[in-house]
């Protein structure tokens, strides 16, 4: 395992990590190794800092002179109000994860949602155009969604097991991307429909893009969410979860036929490698970033793709 050896010195600037916890971040050790290799003189920190001190802490990055910073859990939403401007990702989803400081603003980003795009095109794919099916509409799922819509999604569809809070999720992230600017929103709005588990089956006879954005596979004993029988062998199954590697979507979909499938550590390493870009107005450095992130001792696994 590289270690991080970046020299302090006077010079040196700050990338902080906010979350409350923040002691398993694997970005740290990442984002370090990434500036490291680039000889840039940056280090990135990670701060536990509590839900009421996290305004305190925000603002002073800004009074330190830092580059920018990572807001995780339960942070994001805070950050997005304090915010000076927002990327039109971060304005639907209304969560920064990613803020640089630019002539002494906050620039607030959601490179969550971003880390989806990227993970498809590692695939050859795009969300433009596709039928695009998403399980889930919690926190992850409204960056999914979100990220799909301003993609160009032809047709959208959301499952989950309450009806209401998928309801209510879709018809928000619609709503707010028609009220974008027309340079923030390049593709017209997809359809976009809501069903219970139980009624995948025509949405997944011609689904492109089939995306697990529920926790619901984080057990190994997890039980699938409907018929994996309905998956189509030409579907892309992509599982937001990394760990374990192999959920039983994943496995179920590959015993399916399907020949495209990953998980969720593509998001994590392009969510990383775009604020990093963000931050250095230059290419991050993708390869040396997913080997740290692939090291077996940051999680545990053994194959990535199926
Ligand atoms: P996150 O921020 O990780 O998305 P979340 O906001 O708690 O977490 O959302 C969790 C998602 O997993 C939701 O879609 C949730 O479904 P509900 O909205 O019906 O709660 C889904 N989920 C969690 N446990 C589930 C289970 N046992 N069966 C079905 N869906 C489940």
């Amino acid at each position: 395992m590289p270690q991080t050896r970046v020299t302090i010195n006077a010079e040196t600037k700050l990338i902080a990590l906010l979350g409350w916890p923040v002691k398993h971040s694997a970005s740290p050790r990442f984002h370090n190794a990434a500036l490291e290799a680039l000889g840039i003189n940056v280090t990135y920190l990670a701060f536990a800092v509590p839900p009421e001190r996290f305004t305190e802490a925000f603002f002073g990055l800004r009074a330190l002179g830092a580059i920018g910073a990572n807001v995780t859990v339960p942070h994001k939403e805070a950050a997005c109000a304090l915010c000076d401007e927002l990327s039109p990702a971060a304005k639907v989803i209304e969560a920064v994860n990613t803020v640089k400081i630019e002539k002494d603003r906050m620039m607030g980003y959601n490179t969550d949602a971003y880390g989806i795009a990227a993970a498809l095109a590692e695939e050859g794919l795009k969300f433009k155009g596709k039928n695009v099916v998403i399980l889930g509409a919690g926190g992850a799922a409204r960056g999914i969604i979100t990220q799909a819509v301003l993609d160009g999604a032809a047709r959208l569809t959301v499952a989950n097991r309450t009806i209401t809070r998928a309801e209510q999720l879709v018809t928000h992230v619609l709503e707010r991307c028609r009220q974008l600017k027309p340079a923030e929103r390049k593709h017209p709005l997809p359809v976009g429909t809501v069903v219970p588990y139980n009624d995948l089956k025509v949405p997944l006879r011609d689904a492109d893009i089939l995306i697990n954005a529920t926790s619901v596979g984080l057990k190994k004993d997890d039980h699938l969410l409907f018929d994996p029988a309905l998956i189509s062998p030409a579907t892309f199954v992509y599982d937001t979860i990394y760990n374990p590697a192999q959920t039983r979507l994943l496995i179920a979909a590959k015993q399916h036929g399907c020949r495209k499938t990953a998980n969720g550590l593509t998001m994590l390493l392009h969510q990383g490698a775009r604020a990093f870009e963000l931050w250095f107005d230059r290419k991050a450095p993708l390869q040396l970033m997913r080997n740290e992130l692939f090291e077996p001792s940051v999680v545990s696994l053994k194959h990535l793709y199926l």
